[in-house]
């Protein structure tokens, strides 16, 4: 059997995993922040670090964090002394999902990293720094909205009183659903102390594109992130009856809708960029009735900055022209914004230059999707992996990575955190938990 699979277990950490959360009839995931599910796979992450002596801790933004410490001969289980060293390496990625999301996107650098650190472990390797691995909550913003919200609100770039009072489509406030889940919605904000305890993050992500399969090559070294946004737009009318009234007389949001979705395809060809439709809610959503309000949510994203401005202001444009003609109005918010990454050259450098002298050549590619470490990117170096696809499929219950992949990827994060945290052959000191 191979070394990383037989180490680490991780064919039975994938399964312990694989059904919570999980839609029966879609077999899409559903592990919305705060939600049963999500704290589900948060008891998971928790008992899987107690199962490893590792000590676990949720900071003020709901964030987990399981500590491998090194062996200091005193209090080795008091994260508090440790993490005053200010020098930890951080791995990890996130447990929640997007609407029937895959089994893959996050939690694979989540289990990657606990495999990571039974790989060094079975190798006889100990750290000689702090190694934390993250699960940063509510990554894809399926239910507030808001994406990387865990990540954004630790490091400040999401106002806390703003996260308190975001509302799911049910009308729950993030506040409530924190509170109800026992997470303090008070203590939200910016949090110095954690941010200066780390100081690299590197996250292991499935590839959510199609780069790896033409390069034949296993993994790869993220080098940037689009920069990227979310807009809502309301379109309102008049309710009215749909066997009743004459084409003329209609004031449909609908129709302003479906033409700014066309709009937008074809502003986003043109102008080399991505804007995507894809949540929508009508009201009164009737059969028989002309809607009298249609919200919709545009995903944006682009190389550049300015070609993100200029692809939301054409939509935005269209869709005012459209309601014009159409006899109804349309708002628009922005509700997020990321603006482009572009990773740490020496991080991202140093960790391609190890894995080649293993892996052989190691792919750098850019990605058009929003992660963590391209919010932390702003306060610490950090640096991503990516993992083979051989589908290209994300965000989808079909996106998949073979095993064998998957285990070169543990193999490739192993490597990186040796290399980063100066891990070492131990001598025979227990697990150094
Ligand atoms: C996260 O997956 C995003 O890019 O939306
Ligand atoms: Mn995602
Ligand atoms: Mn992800």
């Amino acid at each position: 059997m191979n070394e990383v699979a037989e180490a680490t277990g991780f064919a039975e950490l994938w399964s312990s995993l694989a059904d919570l959360g999980r839609d029966r009839t879609t077999g899409g995931y559903r592990r919305f922040a705060w939600t049963s599910a999500d704290l589900a796979c948060r008891d998971w992450f928790a008992s899987q670090a107690a199962d490893r002596g590792l000590t676990v801790e949720v900071d003020r933004n709901g964030n987990q964090w399981a500590w491998w410490l090194p062996d200091s001969g005193e209090s080795t289980t008091e994260v508090g002394a440790e993490r005053r060293c200010g020098n930890a390496l951080a791995i990890g990625s996130h447990l929640d999902s997007v609407p029937d999301g895959g089994a893959f996107d996050g939690p694979l650098g989540v289990i990657s990293s606990l495999a990571a650190v039974d790989l060094l472990r079975a190798r006889g390797w100990r750290p000689e720094r702090p190694i934390v691995i993250a699960n940063f909550t509510d990554e894809e913003g399926a239910r507030f909205g808001i994406a990387c919200a865990g990540s954004r609100l630790l490091t400040g770039q999401l106002d806390a009183e703003k996260a308190r009072s975001l509302r799911d489509g049910g009308g729950v406030r993030l506040a409530d659903a924190m509170a109800a889940a026992g997470q303090d919605p008070d203590a939200l904000g910016r949090d110095d102390e954690r941010l200066a305890n780390i100081s690299e993050f590197v996250e292991l992500h499935i590839e959510q594109g199609r780069w790896l399969i033409d390069q034949d090559a296993p993994v790869g070294v993220a080098s940037s992130i689009w920069p990227h946004g979310r807009w809502r737009f309301d379109f309102t009318g008049e309710a009215n009856h749909a066997g009743t009234t004459a084409l003329d007389d209609r004031r449909d949001p609908m129709l302003t809708y479906a033409n700014t979705v066309l709009s937008a395809r074809k502003k986003a060809r043109l102008g080399g960029t991505l804007a995507t439709f894809g949540k929508v809610s009508v009201e009164p959503n009737g059969t028989n009735a002309i809607p009298s309000r249609v919200r919709a949510w545009l995903d944006s994203r682009a190389p550049d900055e300015a070609a993100l401005d200029a692809v939301v202001e054409q939509i935005v444009a269209a869709a005012r022209e459209r309601a014009e003609r159409d006899g109804t109005a349309v708002e628009v918010v922005n509700e997020s914004r990321t603006a482009i990454v572009e990773f740490d050259h020496g991080l991202r450098d140093k960790i391609r230059k190890t894995l080649t002298g293993v892996f052989g050549p190691v792919p750098q590619l850019p990605t058009g999707a929003g992660h963590d470490a391209g919010i932390l990117a702003a306060e610490l170096p950090t640096a991503m992996l990516f993992v083979r696809n051989p589908s290209g499929l994300s965000h989808t219950p079909a996106e998949h990575a073979e095993t064998a992949d998957c285990l070169t990827g543990v193999a490739a994060l192993a490597e990186v955190v040796a290399q980063l945290a100066g891990v070492r052959p131990g001598t025979n000191r227990g697990s150094g938990a």
